[in-house]
């Protein structure tokens, strides 16, 4: 392993506080070249399919053979897919969104009381700054370990909205059977036995919340609210705003706007998914655009192995036809943080 990467720099002001301050984008947060950025409605739709989960997990049903190849087109072509009849209410989810829209308008004072401490990764912050030249997101964020139970640290959870840590606690363990049905499908439709990679993320894999908030932009043509990266999870579950966009994804070098489809999650492969299906699920680069007429508020889900799990590529993948791409790898996302914070793409550290 190479060297602990150097600490963080401080963090400027909170992307709310800027527009507060008069409407001007700092130079830190502008990308020169302003094809990197642009909102552009004009950029085409994803044709990502929507996903029944409940069918998916019909034991038996000629449906549920037709929802895996589905399934396995999805994330070999896109690396995501909308997962509908996922099994949690819609107005659970509506609550969520409230919740989220209501902690970042609380006042700074209340907000800071779960700042993220200067050489942690959890609590409320905005983007890391790990260099002088890296562009910066328009972006604040929490961000916690929701599952296991006893990886949370409450220190920096909210506790304001007063509902916010019960409401976060039912999701995490209404997640908890999706996301297992979502490795088991992705093994199925690989025809590989449905635990192959449920095993590899374990009974305690870990639950990332990432709770985004994209104030409006004045210079929606400069400024991402997230840029290109792809996830270090092995699956990420997005619960995208109701109403506005702004989450794009690459394909074959050409970005794609994701419609919001109401009450469907979005689940894209990291790289990990990547790493045990052999290439053959691809964690796709994506990024979140800005607007200057709305703000905008997400919910990610980072689901990642347990750190002593050791993942690597499915046997049955790797044969003459298809060579093992990638080596076995312990706590990835340590690696993924070092390269990230190089500018690299992580995953080429695992490569063959
Ligand atoms: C992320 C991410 C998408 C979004 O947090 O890694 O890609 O729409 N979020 O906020
Ligand atoms: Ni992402």
């Amino acid at each position: 392993m190479a060297q602990p990467p150097p600490p963080p720099l401080p963090s400027s002001q909170s992307v709310q506080e800027l527009i507060l301050d008069g409407g001007t984008v700092p130079e830190r947060y502008a990308y020169k070249d302003d094809k990197t950025a642009s909102f552009d409605e004009s950029l085409p739709l994803t044709d990502v399919p929507a996903i029944d989960l409940g069918l998916l997990t019909a034991s038996s049903s000629s449906s549920a053979g037709e929802e895996l190849i589905k399934l396995r087109s999805a994330l070999a072509c896109w690396g995501c897919f909308h997962a509908i009849n996922h099994g949690i209410s819609c107005s659970f989810l509506d609550q969520l969104h409230e919740l989220t829209k209501q902690f970042f308008a609380l006042p700074k004072e209340e907000k800071e009381k779960c700042a993220r401490v200067p050489d942690g990764i959890e609590g409320y912050g905005n983007d890391v700054v790990f260099s002088e030249q890296q562009v910066i997101d328009w972006n604040d964020r929490v961000y916690i370990i929701i599952s296991p139970e006893d990886k949370r640290k409450l220190e920096v959870w909210p506790e304001k909205p007063e509902t916010f840590r019960e409401v976060i606690h039912e999701y995490s363990v209404k997640l908890r059977p999706v996301i297992n049905n979502v490795f088991k499908a992705m093994a199925l439709s690989l025809n590989l036995e449905e635990n192959c990679f449920l095993n590899q993320f374990g009974e305690r894999g870990v639950m990332f919340a990432r709770f985004n908030y994209y104030p409006r932009c004045p210079r929606p043509d400069l400024v991402l609210g997230l840029k290109p990266h792809a996830d270090g999870s092995a699956i990420t579950v997005v619960l995208p705003d109701r109403e506005v966009e702004g989450l794009q994804f690459q394909r074959d070098g050409q970005w794609f706007r994701v419609p919001t489809i109401p009450n469907a999650l979005l689940i894209n492969v990291g790289d990990q998914v990547e790493i045990m299906s052999n290439g053959i699920f691809k964690s796709p680069m994506h990024r979140a655009v800005t607007n200057a007429e709305r703000d905008r508020i997400s919910l990610a889900v980072f689901c990642t192995p347990e750190e002593e799990n050791e993942i690597g590529p499915a046997d049955e993948l790797i044969n003459e036809e298809m060579p093992r791409l990638y080596k076995q790898i312990r706590n990835y996302p340590e690696t993924y943080f070092e390269y990230y914070q190089l500018g690299k793409r992580p995953i080429d550290a695992v490569k063959i």
